[in-house]
């Protein structure tokens, strides 16, 4: 794992500017999609450099992590609602190469696994990281071994989606999500954290043991991951003086 520490600004220049090394060398590289509060710096930066020039999605395909069950693509809670608006509309991607994961007909979701194999594999997964150390919705205990699958949404994390929606009613119970091993099959994953309610899970993730408890710690194994951790979500790590190697922004 490479560790950065930074500001969100210097994050996302930072992480972007991996898309663009990406995308000199491979301009139809595959990209993983990530939905949440934490990508939105990324992708208002990606937009911005593509409304400049440096770079271009023309080629690009994306998969997505996850999807609400029960939500189509119109709903405004939707992740294909979210991508399109935040960055799918601001950027030249042709739209019918970008996938998320259809959580209305979930028959669908067995061929996900193979279309990304299909195009060739994720080149570049972007991740968050939830309290509960879950990637995408892969709560605590999932198997390492899943692919893409339904998940039972855990109460914490719909509570803590809820601020999304007008109460928690709304929030669906069920996900699709890839699966752990999905993601780690990415070539290369960004993983990017935020603020101090982040903090436990983020020195979990580095300093404790590889185990489904904190889905995140399996990143450990992954032979190109970058995390990259503003001051606050990178507090508890620095105070653990825990010997891996935080280089600064
Ligand atoms: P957030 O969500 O980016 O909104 O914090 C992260 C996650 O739950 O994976």
């Amino acid at each position: 794992m490479k560790i950065y520490v930074g500001s969100e600004e210097q994050i996302a220049k930072k992480a972007a500017q991996q898309y663009v090394d990406l995308l000199t060398k491979k301009p139809n590289a595959v990209l993983g999609g990530a939905t949440g509060s934490t990508p939105l710096g990324l992708y208002h930066e990606l937009a911005r450099l593509n409304k400049e020039g440096v770079i271009t999605f023309k080629d690009v395909t994306t998969f997505n992590l996850d999807e609400y069950v029960g939500l189509d693509g119109s709903h405004d809670q939707s992740y294909r609602y979210f991508m399109n608006h935040n960055l799918f509309d601001h950027i030249d991607i042709d739209k019918e190469r970008t996938h998320v994961p259809d959580g209305i007909n979930l028959e669908n979701i067995k061929t996900y696994d193979k279309a990304i194999e299909k195009a060739g594999g994720i080149d570049l997964q972007i991740l968050g990281i939830g309290v509960d150390g879950h990637i995408a919705f892969n709560e605590p205990g999932t198997p390492f071994e899943s692919l893409t699958h339904v998940v039972e949404l855990e109460e914490n994390t719909r509570e803590v989606n809820s601020r999304f929606f007008k109460s928690i009613d709304e929030v669906p119970h069920q996900a699709v999500t890839m699966g752990i091993k999905s993601i780690m099959h990415a070539r290369s994953i960004i993983l990017i954290a935020l603020g101090d309610n982040k903090a436990d899970v983020v020195e979990k993730m580095i300093n404790g043991p590889v185990d489904t408890a904190v889905a995140a710690s399996i990143l450990q194994l992954h032979p190109d991951c970058t995390v990259y951790l503003d001051e606050k979500a990178a507090a508890k790590l620095l105070a653990s003086g825990a010997d891996v190697e935080i280089e600064r922004i």
